[in-house]
This record gives C-alpha cells, sequence and structure tokens, in this order.
C-alpha cells in the first residue's frame, strides 16, 4: 500500500505510517475482524479476556476459529512470533509479545520465536552482519526479561541457525514466483535478491515444528497487522507441502509519542526503548503530542481528546489495567477535570517502575539464555 502525500496510509512490513485505518486494513488485506463471538469461544478456555482482547488492541484474525476447532477436538497448536533485530527493542513490540506469554500460558503451548538477523541485515544498508547478530542477542533478553517459559520457548536465531531452516525455505522459495513476491511486497527494480528470497524464511517457523517433531499442528501468529503480507504468501504454499495454513491473529500499533503512525525506532525521541533510563523516559513522556487545549484556561473549560492523545493511548496499550479506573481517567479528561501535565506524571511513573523491574529481568536473562535455544 504506497501513499503519495503523508497523511495517506502506509502499512507494509517495513513502512508504516500516516493515519492507520484499521477497518480499511481488514478489506484491503482480505482478513476477518474479531468478532464478540469469537472473543467468547476464547474466553470458554482462558478464562477472563486479556487486556488486549477486551480493548480490541488485537481486533483480526486469519483462521483463529478453524485453530480452535481443532484445538476443541485434541489438536493443539503452536505458536510463533519474531522480532527483526535492528535496535534495541521498544515497548510496542512488547504488546503482541505480553500477549503471546498470556496465550503460552493458558493453551499450554510451545513458542517458536523468530530472530531475524539476516533480514536486517538484507533490508538496511547502514547495518553489519555482526550489528544485526548483537542485537538479535540483546532483543532476545527483552523477550526472555516478559516470563516466557524456557521449557516452551524456542528462540530461533536465523544466521547461527540458518541449518535447520534452509531445506523449509527452498521449498517455500522453490513454489513462490517473483510476480507474487513483488506484487505482495512491493520490490524494485533495484532491490536487492537477498531481500527477494528472505520472505521464504520468515514463513519457515510456521513449519519447523512438524519438521522437528513429525508432529503436524497449525502454527497461530500473534502480531501486528504489519507482518500479513507474509502470511499471505505462506499461507498459499503451505497445502501444497502437505501442512496446516498458518493463522494469525492481529493486533494495533502502538502510536509513538508524536502525531499519528506507529512507534518507530527511526523517530527515537517519540519511541521509548526497554533500555532507556528513568530520566530519558521523563524527557520523551513531557514532550508527547496529547490531545490538551492550548490554554489551562481553555483545558478546563472544553476538555482534552483522549482519542488523539498518545499518553491516553499508553495507559489504554499497556499501563492502566482496569477498565473502570481508565474510562474514569477518559471522562475527566473530556471533562476538564484532568490536566496533561498530571496525566504525563502519572504514565512516566508507571513507565519507570515497568522498565526497572523489566532492566533487572532483562539481567538475569542472561544466565539463562541457552535454555531458550532451539535444540538441535
Ligand atoms: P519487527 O521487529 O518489526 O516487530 C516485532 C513485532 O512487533 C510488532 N510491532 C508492533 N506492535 C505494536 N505496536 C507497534 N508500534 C509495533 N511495532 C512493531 C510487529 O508486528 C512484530 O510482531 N520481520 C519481523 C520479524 C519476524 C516476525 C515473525 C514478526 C519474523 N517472524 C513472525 C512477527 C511474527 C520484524 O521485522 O518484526
Amino acid at each position: 500500500m504506497v501513499g503519495e502525500d503523508k497523511n495517506e496510509m502506509v502499512v507494509t512490513p517495513w513502512e508504516v505510517r500516516g493515519k492507520i485505518d484499521y477497518e480499511r486494513l481488514i478489506r484491503e488485506f482480505g482478513t476477518q475482524p474479531l468478532t464478540d463471538e469469537l472473543l467468547r469461544r476464547i474466553a470458554k478456555h482462558t478464562g477472563e479476556l486479556h487486556l488486549q482482547l477486551r480493548r480490541k488492541i488485537f481486533f483480526s484474525h486469519r483462521d483463529l476459529d478453524t485453530v480452535l476447532d481443532l484445538y476443541e477436538k485434541g489438536v493443539k497448536f503452536v505458536l510463533y512470533t519474531g522480532r527483526g533485530p535492528s535496535g534495541p527493542v521498544h515497548i510496542g513490540h512488547l504488546v503482541p509479545w505480553i500477549f503471546t506469554r498470556h496465550l503460552q500460558e493458558k493453551f499450554g503451548t510451545k513458542l517458536y520465536f523468530q530472530m531475524t538477523d539476516d533480514e536486517k541485515f538484507v533490508v538496511d544498508d547502514e547495518l553489519e552482519l555482526k550489528d544485526t547478530k548483537s542485537f538479535a542477542y540483546e532483543n532476545a533478553l527483552d523477550l526472555i526479561a516478559l516470563g516466557f517459559k524456557p521449557e516452551n520457548t524456542f528462540i530461533i536465531f536465523d544466521v547461527q541457525d540458518i541449518d535447520m531452516l534452509y531445506d523449509i525455505a527452498l521449498e517455500v522459495a522453490k513454489r513462490v514466483t517473483y510476480s507474487t513476491a513483488r506484487a505482495t511486497f512491493g520490490f524494485q527494480e533495484n532491490t536487492n535478491i537477498g531481500w527477494i528470497f528472505w520472505p521464504a524464511i520468515q514463513a519457515v517457523p510456521c513449519f519447523i515444528h512438524a519438521k522437528l517433531t513429525g508432529e503436524n499442528v497449525p502454527a497461530l501468529i500473534p502480531a501486528a497487522i504489519d507482518q500479513d503480507p507474509y502470511w499471505r504468501i505462506t499461507r498459499d504454499v503451505a497445502p501444497k507441502l502437505g501442512y496446516y495454513k498458518p493463522a494469525q491473529i492481529h493486533c494495533r500499533f502502538l502510536p509513538g509519542l508524536g502525531v499519528g503512525g506507529k512507534m518507530s525506532a527511526s523517530e527515537p525521541e517519540t519511541s521509548i526503548f526497554t533500555v532507556d533510563s528513568p530520566e530519558v523516559v521523563k524527557r520523551k513522556i513531557w514532550n508527547a503530542f496529547t490531545g490538551g487545549r492550548a490554554t489551562v484556561a481553555e483545558q478546563r473549560k472544553l476538555g482534552g481528546d483522549p482519542n488523539i492523545c498518545s499518553v491516553f493511548q499508553y495507559f489504554y496499550f499497556l499501563f492502566e489495567g482496569d477498565d473502570d479506573k481508565l474510562a474514569d481517567r477518559e471522562r475527566r479528561c473530556r471533562g476538564g477535570e484532568i490536566l496533561c501535565g498530571e496525566c504525563k506524571t502519572e504514565l512516566t511513573e508507571r513507565v519507570v517502575k515497568f522498565l526497572i523491574e523489566h532492566q533487572k529481568m532483562r539481567d538475569k536473562a542472561k544466565n539463562i539464555i541457552d535454555k531458550f535455544r532451539l535444540k538441535r
């Protein structure tokens, strides 16, 4: 989806910008909305719905109903998600990972997690392989810090583990034509051939469980909707290789602290990284774009607009677990009872508290990372 003007929506695996219209993405990507009926089915297995489902942060899917049908007949699924290690992890990346951890706990499933140090090397002109490999290690610490179970979590470091991926990647690559890849990913004449082959590698973990264990089960992929183009080609190929089509559950983007778009590492001042210090977090949140009015008097009189406020979105996505308190904050904002400075201060306190704990767990992860490697 290529936009001409600055505000037009662009959503690809490598670029997300403009005002995101999620209904339109469902239509154009050909996915299904996550209906209340499907949510009730999930709740039968998980108990109370996770915050990200209650608040429709996860809003779309492909074949989640099929995965639940199979699960209810005794066929387990595996989870698959990943990270392109091009720099430090920001809190937007944590959104699908926190939800993945919840699914792992509730369904007792295995998770295959792909660190695409190869992808980021071929896609980004500035990065050397040694950089992306080092970010892959650093980013894995963030994943482990979230509390995934080592006995059920397998991190694939593409460059190191390529011997376990390559045969399936070849099977996939042989069945995807250049014209399909170009139409799906927008490749140009000057796109390097490493990048053109690369989508075959992101398909592999959908099938790796079947290959390693002989158990043919479907994969369910929780991720933001930017990754969807990969699954379109993978789903076409899967039956030709004798595997289930991978299913997806898609989330919205945590916005950056600026105006519109998503949190993106390429705009560091509007992104909160997991390794940021309290001072840096405070500065970034203090400079955030909000739905506030120009003056205190106007705000008291007219109220703010939480719909366009990045600070409110952070409470909504991650930092206010209590629905009543969230609704109360929204009401007080609209009524002019609360000013932006108060929300920013409270959000800063919560983010700093979360990050101090996360950074401790991240440090501890260095001692246990080997337990999470995909075993040969
Ligand atoms: P990457 O590193 O761009 O993103 C990692 C994961 O974070 C999601 N994401 C976000 N979610 C919410 N709000 C945001 N602002 C935000 N920004 C990014 C992405 O959708 C993704 O789930 N090619 C992939 C790596 C990968 C992968 C996968 C991702 C390999 N296999 C399977 C998902 C599922 C990439 O570069 O992700």
